[in-house]
């Protein structure tokens, strides 16, 4: 017999079915509970509220387990191009040669932008935030693409659109860093791959060609990789929901990057490195930072630590601090933000606050490490994050819009405004 679970509210006992997942984990489906019982589920932050299933990513909080379509995350990071990976999120198995052949030109092939485009970037100052340049600029692609925003794309527009947002993100990216410095855009070349094409439209100038350094492109690569999906995040969650009323990818992508942006989520990398610097300019003082996140009547948090998810590691920054210390050696960098990050996750890990709240670097703990040391300004982390997540939010819209079971999504609310009141005249109010 199917496993239920019971509720028992003002005396009546009511059944819901429970659903399990491919790995076991269990939810009781409430989708019926407010149409028998009047009630709804009270979840701030949706902290054990499943919005929908997915197929995507696996991740257990407790384990430090994360898996892309089932693979291991520390398999995927060292075998896999970003490209590969896009493709295994999307499509949901790895690619043959011929598919990745595929998908590769068609990168190459729309890696440009409108030439009206680059007209955009003039509008803004110099000193706006990379972040919103990129989203107002993602969703103004949609007016370009006028035949890819149909409500119900068919399965080649998905395909062409995945792409093109794929391939011209790094575009983007890389000229809205160029008119930042006021130096000329540099095009993408049909002749790189999708990492050192990045590279090179950011670094080169027309002064100086852009040297490519193996190590360098695959600790970027290992990041973007390492970025690409993580199920039901804030950001994901907030694509899901843009494009569950049916608004095109675009829209919802550019939704996901504002949501991104925010110092808890995505904007955490350019904090962790904006907090180290601080603490090194404050004379080092680990400890004074750390009594400070502790403090529950100080407003500070030590950002890259803690997760809603990962209760014990996040497998990602175990990762990413192994590829930073490889390539600062490499590069016989010596970052001393880089002492004071190990000095400070030695000094919280023994500590009770943090012991008792699991509370464990994330994976913004030390990718920013690694974006300075390839030469990335910090107001560009949270867009190197964006570059990376874009394949999980696409792969999770077109799950989202393929899936018959999907519903707009509306969440509901406990209302605890004033009860009904009469209209006041102007005069009377005083
Ligand atoms: N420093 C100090 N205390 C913390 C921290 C921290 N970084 N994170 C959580 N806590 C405390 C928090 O004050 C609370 O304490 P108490 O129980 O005494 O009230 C307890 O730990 C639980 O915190 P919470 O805010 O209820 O946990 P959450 O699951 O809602 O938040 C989080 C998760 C990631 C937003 C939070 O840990 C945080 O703000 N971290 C710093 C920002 C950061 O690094 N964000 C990047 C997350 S990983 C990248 C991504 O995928 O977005």
């Amino acid at each position: 017999m199917a496993e239920t679970a019971k509720i028992i509210l003002d005396g009546k006992t009511y059944e819901f079915p429970v659903v399990q997942g491919t790995e076991h984990e269990k939810g009781i489906d409430i989708s019926k509970l407010r149409a028998q019982t009047g009630y709804i589920t009270f979840d701030i932050g949706f902290a054990n509220t499943g919005s929908c299933q997915s197929a995507i990513t696996y991740l257990d909080g407790e384990k430090g387990i994360l898996r892309y379509r089932g693979y291991p995350i520390e398999q995927i990071a060292e075998h896999c191009t970003f490209v590969e990976t896009a493709y295994l999120l999307i499509y949901g198995d790895l690619p043959t040669q011929k598919q990745l052949d595929k998908f590769s030109a068609d990168f190459t092939a729309h890696s440009m932008i409108h030439e009206d485009m680059k007209n955009f970037f003039n509008g803004y100052p110099s000193s706006g935030h990379p972040m919103g340049i990129l989203s107002a600029m993602v969703c103004s692609l949609a007016a370009y693409y006028p035949e890819l925003i149909k409500p119900e794309p068919a399965k080649d527009d998905i395909y062409t659109v995945a792409v093109e947002l794929l391939s011209k993100i790094r575009t983007i990216c890389a000229f809205s860093y160029k008119k930042s410095i006021g130096e000329p855009f540099v095009y993408p070349r049909a002749d790189l791959k999708y990492v050192p094409n990045f590279l090179n439209m950011m670094f080169s100038s027309p002064t100086k060609d852009y040297e490519i350094d193996e190590d360098v492109v695959n600790a970027l690569r290992v990041l973007l990789v390492l970025h690409a999906d993580h199920e039901q995040n804030c950001s994901t969650s907030t694509v899901r929901l843009v494009g569950s009323s049916l608004a095109n990818l675009f829209a919802s992508i550019s939704a996901g990057i504002c949501a991104l942006w925010g110092p808890l989520h995505g904007g955490a990398n350019q904090e962790v490195v904006e907090m180290l610097q601080q603490i090194q300019n404050d004379g080092g003082n680990i400890q004074k930072y750390v009594d400070m996140a502790k403090d529950p009547h100080k407003d500070f948090r030590l950002m890259g630590f803690g997760h809603r998810v990962y209760k014990n590691f996040d497998p990602r920054a175990k990762i990413i601090k192994q590829k930073a210390d490889a390539l600062l050696n490499k590069l016989g960098i010596h970052d001393p933000l880089l002492d004071i990050a190990v000095k400070l996750e030695e000094v919280a890990l023994k500590d009770s606050y943090f012991i008792e709240r699991k509370l464990y670097p994330n994976v913004d703990f030390y990718s920013g490490i690694i974006y300075r040391a390839i030469g990335i300004p910090v107001n560009m982390f949270p867009v190197m994050f964006a570059i990376g997540r874009l394949p999980g939010w696409i792969a999770h819209w077109k799950e989202m819009i393929e899936s018959p079971a999907t519903k707009i999504g509306r969440p509901r609310q406990i209302y605890t405004g004033s009860t009904q009141r009469n209209f006041i005249s102007l005069e009377k109010r005083g």
